[in-house]
């Protein structure tokens, strides 16, 4: 090993940028009831487990993946029902995808700005935050538009802020995380005629939804230029790391070109193509989350000091009211109180000023939300 005094340290060569980056941080959660990323509460019934283990056992871990990712690849074609002509790419969950996608257009600095260089990543703001972190990532500028405080889409700032900046990619989470609302129809319209206009990638990003009253998916065959992003984790399989994303051949087949090889284990994509043979009980799954959400949206108005938000997805988003002058200190006593109680949510109320005092509360069992509600009903403070 070569001297730390004659040598300059290896980390030296890392970018500045990241050496100044703080970790994505998971907040540690054995023995608490686990209402903080948005998972589906269900486990395989025993049955089904005994078989995917037969059947994951069965598998040639020796090899590479081969062409059992394109059974996953047509059966997730076939259950997003999409379309000729389009094309679906897999990614090791959809946070590798919304990587790639900065990976693809991050083109070298020093060119004309009129050419969309350096590339501009745009989303709504408070929204998914790896949306600015795959821009950060890559070192591209990442332009946030803050929502309405109702976490309605501010239509005329979007569009303002796609022309000034002719973002190479803007995201739009339908619904959105953390706000949890699903924008109109026509709102999302507006801002995807407004990216064609200038130019760039427009990715309706639908995470939730399983728990949407709405898809706009449709969208990717009228536009050359619009996505669709989904993800197998909301969907009951986030242990498993599947996101794919669909939209005209001619854009995704490029955007696959970045991705390494062999992103898919056979495992995960056995476990997937498992899921989706049952995909009746995953659907079972959902609509019981989707009525469990309801229960507890009513359990949480009647809480005095809460104001709970709409929610099409499997989270609710909750400010807290109370006696604190903090800052954020109603959100971070509800949430150690929650703690104290064995039951971890996420605390948002630092993430973006329209959150403040917000923390995002994920639709658990029948059982985890009546704890969660008995816990909120004795707030410290109220
Ligand atoms: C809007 C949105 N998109 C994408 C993801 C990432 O999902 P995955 O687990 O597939 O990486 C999340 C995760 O919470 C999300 O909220």
């Amino acid at each position: 090993m070569s001297s730390a005094f004659s040598h300059p340290s290896p980390i030296s060569r890392l970018r500045a940028d990241v050496q100044g980056m703080h970790a994505y941080a998971i907040q540690p959660s054995a023995g608490f009831i686990k209402l903080d990323a948005m998972e589906n509460h269900h486990r395989l019934p025993l049955e089904l487990q005994r078989a995917l283990g037969e059947r994951l056992g069965a598998l040639a871990i020796n090899r590479y993946p081969a062409t059992r990712i394109d059974d996953l690849k047509a059966a997730l074609a076939r259950h997003a029902q999409v379309p000729q002509g389009c094309s679906l790419m897999l990614g090791n969950g959809s946070d590798e995808l919304i990587s790639l996608l900065a990976l693809a257009v991050a083109k070298p600095l020093g060119a004309s700005v009129a050419l969309g260089e350096p590339a501009t990543i745009l989303a709504p703001v408070p929204g998914f935050v790896m949306y600015a972190m795959s821009a950060q990532f890559q070192a591209l500028p990442f332009v946030g538009v803050d929502l309405l405080p109702n976490f309605e889409l501010d239509v005329p700032a979007m569009l303002a802020a796609i022309a000034k900046h002719r973002p190479a990619v803007t995201y739009l989470a339908c619904p959105n995380n953390p706000t949890a609302n699903l924008w109109p129809a026509k709102d999302v319209d507006a801002v995807i005629a407004a990216c064609a206009e200038a130019g760039g990638i427009c990715v309706i990003d639908e995470a939730y939804t399983p728990f949407a009253c709405e898809s706009y998916a449709n969208r990717m065959t009228q536009h050359s230029h619009v996505l669709v992003m989904r993800t197998m984790s909301k969907f009951g399989l986030a242990g498993v790391r599947i996101g794919y994303m669909f939209g005209p051949s001619a854009l995704v087949d490029q955007i696959d070109k970045l991705r390494p090889p062999y992103n898919i284990s056979v495992l995960n994509a056995e476990c997937a193509i498992f899921a989706l043979e049952h995909e009746p009980i995953y659907a079972e799954q959902a609509k019981t989350i989707r009525a469990d959400r309801a229960a507890l949206m009513q359990g949480l108005q009647q809480i005095v000091n809460l104001q709970a938000f709409p929610s099409q997805a499997n989270m609710i988003l909750v400010r807290v009211s109370g006696e604190s002058t903090e800052p954020h200190g109603n959100a971070d006593a509800a949430f150690a109180h929650l703690k104290s109680q064995k039951i971890l949510v996420k605390n948002v109320s630092r993430i973006h000023p329209l959150l403040h005092n917000c923390l995002r509360l994920t639709v658990g069992s029948a059982e985890e939300n009546a704890a969660m509600l008995a816990a909120l009903a004795r707030l410290p403070n109220p």
